[in-house]
């Protein structure tokens, strides 16, 4: 291991990227990993580490996910390198994307029409995602909404979320109909993707990407300008393809997001 900062790098990852010249950081570190941005003489990448049990098996997930979408499809993600784990931490390494996460663009902006052409764009790439094939052995069988029931008693039992049993009960109960299921990204909120030039470009923290239900996507992205109509009108004219119900939105958004 090599300390920098406040953050050890396994010798695996020295060996693929050469001698890190210089560490820096996020502004805002996710709530579920440390991320390490590693300036080597061989390039820029990303360290994501996580020490809880539950992050872990997050972590070896979206390693396994993003490798599966690197070479399955077209879609613009960080470069998977590799994955590793000691006693006490699990490592994954990628290459580091241009740009900066939704959320710190908008806060930056300084016209309407500029949020609104950011939130246009993330519309639009909601919709290349949707409408791209997923890697082949993604489609399976059991519909995702009852694997996420199943997954949101499991975690409801054994970790600390902020869902309870009644509301489990009330989820399983009120299913929505059933549509037609997609490529999703599973966490697809405004700090789960980066932005160049004024456009929303890339996809991070892939953990949750599965063969899914669309509307889960589009609760999660709407969820922070839900009640203000020209970001919300800007947002549906990139998606273009379904909107959600206020139902669908409290089903997905306040119902099954609380157990993950
Ligand atoms: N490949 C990458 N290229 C550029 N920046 C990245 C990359 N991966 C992560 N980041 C930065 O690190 C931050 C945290 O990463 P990420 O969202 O993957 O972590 P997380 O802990 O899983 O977050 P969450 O709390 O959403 O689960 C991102 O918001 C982004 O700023
Ligand atoms: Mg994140």
């Amino acid at each position: 291991m090599k300390n920098t900062e406040n953050q050890a790098i396994p010798e695996q990852f020295q060996e693929r990227i050469g001698n890190v010249q210089r560490t820096s950081f996020p502004k805002r570190q996710g709530a579920t990993s440390e991320v390490v941005f590693l300036h080597t003489d061989q390039g820029n990448f990303v360290c994501k580490c996580s020490s809880l049990p539950k992050y872990r098996s997050w972590l070896l997930k979206e390693a396994k996910v993003m490798e599966e979408l690197n070479v399955n499809t077209a879609l613009s993600i960080p470069t998977y390198l590799h994955y590793v784990e000691d006693e006490n931490k699990s490592y994954l390494l990628m290459s580091l994307e241009q740009g900066i996460p939704l959320r710190e663009a908008m806060i930056a902006a300084k016209t309407d029409e500029e949020k609104t052409n950011l939130i246009h764009s993330f519309g639009t790439k909601l919709r290349t995602l949707h409408e791209t094939d997923p890697p082949p052995k993604w489609q399976q069988q059991e519909s995702w909404l009852d694997l996420q029931l199943k997954k949101a008693a499991y975690n409801l039992k054994n970790y600390e979320v902020d869902g309870n049993q009644h509301l489990l009960d009330s989820l399983k109960e009120n299913k929505p109909d059933n549509i037609t299921q997609t490529l999703i990204h599973g966490d697809f909120t405004i700090d789960n993707v980066l932005v160049t030039e004024n456009r929303v470009q890339t996809f991070i923290d892939l953990s949750e990407s599965a063969f899914g239900d669309p509307r889960y996507d589009v609760a999660l992205a709407i969820r922070s300008f839900l009640y203000d109509k020209d970001l919300l009108n800007a947002f549906y004219e990139g998606y273009k393809l379904q909107r959600i119900s206020k139902e669908e939105f409290d089903y997905f958004d306040g119902g099954l997001y609380e157990f993950f």
